[in-house]
């Protein structure tokens, strides 16, 4: 701690020093600045520029090259902006600024290279920068300069030559589109009591701060930002510091304020933020007066939708202060809810980013899923307010490391906020189960790439990946959970400290973690940190773990979930993993074991016939666990007599890891279908979420088959007990129960019990729906019920059904209610009004933009939808690659969601087609995702035709 504090100490009279430098540098330079505009009556007006490109695509030429030299490293930048946030006399909303940086010159150089991308700069003198050498340096002649699209550069060649270790000010002006594409700084719209209100907001990452201003758009690039926003009188400005001076100010002749940002701590810049609302706040003051404030609309604060995220910053905030053992780097935190909003939030350094449904809660309608989510989505990003901001990993090849890590200690600060909740079990089925399935394929990837391979914007999009977040996510827990939870505390907050305001790369996460293994006496692992986790990182997949109880012998396999699939991907480490496999004998823990090997002996785990093992107890570890046949039945016997010896998040993950391994032809299916009987007695949600996850599966693969009846009448019989419990605890479902969990399980006894007929479900969601029908202003339908009885409404009915949700759709102010019935208006069974839906979702003005993609995927999840949807899409193709196929990291998930349901000989064909057809433009972030589609599908085909006659005979006996 001590050495922590003397570093921050030093770092902090250093960036005072620097600061009291820029101020001084900013005011001389502010005397060229305004003889500069004063001399440049163009300013801002049309200045066309074309882009030229002097060399080829094919060139060696540094402009043609992703990745910025290392000749040059911005200190600070001085930004203005003044976004218009009404319509030009072009039709369009436009904004204008200036920005400056300061960088010092690393090496000899006479070319400059900065990002730029949809900017229309001024010229100075024929040029699109001007130039000043800083504290008596004469800066060489601008030769020329010209836009280097494909790259997205502004290229400055020189007369002369940049000296190493002096420094310059590169000074630009500008002029870019406010437009609705949520990318960079753009425009959101709303409508509040009839009015339509316009908002400028930015989201910059991955490579989007180069659209708002040009800047050196690489995360290892950090500097200070000064910010200052121009915007209407009644509007208010928000960035990443705190505001120190607003004025009036009179420019061309209209009054308007001028907000000037406090100096920014170092930082990258796609972290950097900025937005002009008339949004307004709640707020409160966290230890050592770190201003804490929760922005939205109006009449969402209004509505006290802003209390419950304002309520859990504090206990988050001051988990991490503690857990990272690192005060909180910033003097404010604001958080903002945005009506338009592609991912679902952005950390953005003190003032972090939502979608309305990840930050606000209305007590009235709103589920606890909802609240669930809040309570995650805040822990993740306010995670990284140290973890990827006040540390960050050089470039996004490492990004696993910084969402991964983030999607891991989300559990640790949700469950401090709401430790009644067991939040942290939930991991296993949003992250752990999650990569395992797509990391059970040949086209997965590992966690880590190298640095090379990940350049264009593209690439880059695609790293925000499943892998990237869940596997991220379940390795780092696994490494927690073996070097125990304080000895990778201990670690990280070393890390934290000696990297703090610079950069790193994961490597040296590890470094500091082994430090604090050596100096914990009673710490042993058989191997470094560094050589265990280098298998689970840089070779992809992962291994099942087979326990042969009759002679102890453990092997390990790289689990593939078709079996003749061939690897193409080489790993130096064969596919083999160092395991840590934590268990239990007869239901006691036993000392954890490493499997090292292949395969090895491990005589405690030889044990007689009245014992039983259970491997990856707590479900620690990343793989999967196969046992010899004995064992297996001794498993399910200890199920169906008392269930509960067995962790819980243990039965989900029996349950998850036998359906995988029959999917995978190595167990048998009647064997994994065994371990969903004793679900009869089952109360929890976890492992119920788990089988129902499974059994879906199993529903799109059979759903035009007789299969199907057979599967629906065991599963209402499996289901029956539960949905008769939650009638009786909640007095025939006019109340829910207290649990957390307990509350997801009703919601599952529900949507299970009507989707397969259990007498007297579907007259309750019926009813209710048709109540609300006959009284729009009244909704007695609970919050948590709502989503299942809307699909279950609409589905059953036609137009009128459907246009009546539409109609609450439209009218809805609570972003969490509008998904509820946006989802269940993909239920309709009537093929034309699935169809015009699908229509809508090319109109802006009838589906979001932001919620276009996912609108699709719930058409396609349907039945009836997914035909009509995947032809929507193929024939709409280029319209849906151009908005959202190269920067959105909704993308993959978009691919995945269409194709979900393929499981026949002729819908691979079509996907193939598909990816010919359109081989030439390519599938943008999507590459991975089109790949992944197609194996599933074939791997699904072949199973089929092995399996479909043993499931439909195992079924058919269970209903006798
Ligand atoms: N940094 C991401 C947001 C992001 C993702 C920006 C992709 C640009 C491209 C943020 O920290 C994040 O991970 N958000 C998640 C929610 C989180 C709780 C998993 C998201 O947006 O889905
Ligand atoms: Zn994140």
């Amino acid at each position: 701690m001590g050495k922590g504090y003397y570093i921050s100490k030093q770092m902090a009279t250093a960036a005072m020093v620097l600061a009291a430098i820029a101020l001084l540098t900013i005011i001389a330079l502010s005397v060229v600045y305004n003889r500069e505009k004063s001399k440049n009556a163009a300013k801002f007006t049309n200045v066309t520029t074309s882009p030229v490109s002097p060399t080829s695509k094919t060139s060696n030429e540094p402009w043609d090259k992703y990745r910025l030299p290392d000749t040059l490293s911005p200190q600070y930048y001085n930004v203005t902006l003044w976004p218009r946030l009404v319509m030009n006399a072009d039709g369009m909303y436009i904004f204008t600024g200036s920005s400056g940086v300061m960088f010092t010159c690393a090496k000899k150089t006479d070319l400059i290279l900065i990002h730029s991308n949809k900017l229309n700069l001024t010229l100075f003198e024929g040029h699109h920068a001007k130039l000043t050498g800083l504290n008596g340096v004469t800066a060489p002649e601008i030769k020329t300069t010209w836009f280097q699209t494909e790259t997205q550069y502004l290229v400055i060649r020189l007369e002369g030559k940049l000296k190493p270790g002096k420094s310059y000010w590169l000074y630009t002006e500008f002029r870019g589109e406010l437009a609705d594409d949520l990318e960079g700084f753009y425009r959101s719209e709303y409508m509040e009591d009839g009015e339509k209100k316009i908002i400028a907001i930015t989201q910059m990452q991955a490579t989007y701060a180069r659209k708002a201003f040009p800047c050196f758009d690489e995360p290892g690039m950090k500097a200070v930002f000064y910010i200052t926003l121009i915007h209407d009188l009644e509007t208010t400005a928000l960035s990443n510091s705190q505001a120190f001076k607003k004025e009036n100010v009179i420019i061309n002749g209209t009054a308007i304020t001028r907000t000037i940002f406090e100096p920014t701590k170092k930082m990258s810049t796609y972290l950097v933020a900025f937005i002009i609302s008339d949004f307004t706040h709640i707020k409160a003051q966290v230890n050592k007066g770190v201003s804490v404030r929760i922005w939205a609309r109006k009449k969402a604060i209004e509505d006290g939708q802003g209390h419950y995220a304002l309520n859990i910053t504090q206990p988050i905030l001051e988990f991490f202060e503690k857990y990272y053992n690192t005060s909180y780097p910033l003097s404010k935190s604001d958080q903002i809810a945005l009506p338009d909003f592609n991912s679902g939030a952005m950390e953005n350094w003190g003032l972090v980013t939502y979608r309305e449904t990840a930050l606000l809660y209305d007590p009235q309608t709103s589920a606890n899923g909802n609240k669930q989510r809040i309570v995650t989505v805040v822990s993740h990003e306010l995670a990284h307010m140290w973890f990827g901001n006040l540390v960050t990993l050089k470039w996004w090849n490492d990004l696993w490391l910084n969402e991964g890590f983030a999607s891991y200690v989300e559990y640790l600060g949700a469950d401090y906020a709401e430790p009644t909740w067991n939040i942290k079990d939930q991991i296993i089925l949003y992250d752990l189960q999650r990569a395992f399935a797509v990391d059970s394929l040949t086209s997965s990837h590992p966690l880590s790439r190298k640095e090379e391979e990940v350049n264009t914007p593209s690439e880059i999009s695609e790293m925000f990946s499943t892998i990237s977040y869940s596997k991220g996510a379940a390795v780092l827990k696994m490494l927690s959970e073996f070097l125990t939870e304080p000895v990778f505390a201990k670690g990280l907050s070393n890390y934290l400290n000696h990297f703090a305001f610079g950069s790193s790369v994961y490597s040296d996460l590890w470094d500091h973690l082994q430090k604090a293994v050596d100096q914990t006496p009673g710490v042993k692992l058989p191997y470094s940190v560094h050589d265990i986790m280098n298998r689970w990182i840089l070779q992809m997949g992962y291994p099942v773990v087979t326990i042969d109880t009759r002679t102890g012998n453990v092997s390990q396999k790289h689990f593939l979930l078709e079996k003749e699939a061939v690897v193409e991907r080489k790993s130096e480490f064969n596919y083999e993993w160092f395991v840590p496999i934590k268990w239990m004998k007869t239901g006691q823990e036993q000392d954890q074991l490493w499997l090292l090997q292949k395969s090895a002996i491990h005589k405690l785990m030889k044990v007689s016939k009245s014992e039983w093992v259970l491997a990856n107890l707590h479900v620690s570890g990343y793989f999967r666990v196969n046992y010899d046949i004995g064992n297996w039945e001794r498993l399910l016997s200890q199920l169906e007599s008392d269930h509960q010896v067995i962790p819980v998040v243990n039965r989900a993950q029996i349950l998850d890891d036998a359906f995988n391994l029959a999917r995978a032809s190595i167990i048998n299916i009647t064997l994994a279908l065994r371990t969903t009987k004793y679900l009869i007695n089952e109360r929890e949600y976890i492992p119920w979420e788990s089988a129902l996850r499974n059994l879906n599966y199993f529903f799109q693969l059979f759903d035009r088959s007789e299969v199907y009846g057979a599967l629906q009448a065991y599963l209402k019989k499996q289901v029956k007990p539960l949905f008769e419990h939650f009638g009786t605890i909640s007095s025939n479902w006019t109340t829910v129960p207290k649990g957390h969990t307990d509350q997801f399980t009703q919601i599952i006894a529900l949507s299970l019990a009507c989707s397969t007929g259990v007498e007297g479900c579907r007259e309750l969601t019926k009813s209710w729906f048709k109540r609300w029908m006959q009284n729009p202003h009244i909704n007695a339908i609970h919050p948590n019920l709502r989503s299942t009885v809307y699909c279950d409404a609409i589905a059953a009915g036609g137009a009128e059904e459907w246009n009546f949700g539409w109609q609450m759709f439209k009218k809805a102010t609570v972003a969490a209610e509008a998904v509820k019935l946006r989802s269940a208006l993909a239920c309709t069974k009537v093929p034309w009004l699935l169809n015009r839906y699908l229509e809508y979702t090319m109109n802006p003005e009838k589906i979001r933009k932001q919620d276009a993609t996912s609108t699709i995927g719930y058409i396609a999840s349907n039945i009836i939808g997914q035909p009509l949807a995947w032809d929507f899409v193929r024939a709409n193709w280029d319209y849906f690659f151009k908005v959202y196929g190269t920067g959105s990291f909704t993308f993959s998930r978009f691919i995945g969601d269409i194709t979900s349901r393929f499981c026949t000989p002729f819908e691979l064909i079509q996907l193939k087609r598909f990816q010919q057809d359109n081989a030439e433009t390519g599938f943008g972030s999507g590459t991975q995702a089109l790949q992944q589609a197609i194996e599933k599908t074939t791997a699904k085909i072949k199973w089929l035709a092995e399996n479909k006659e043993p499931v439909l005979q195992w079924l058919t006996s269970q209903s006798v």
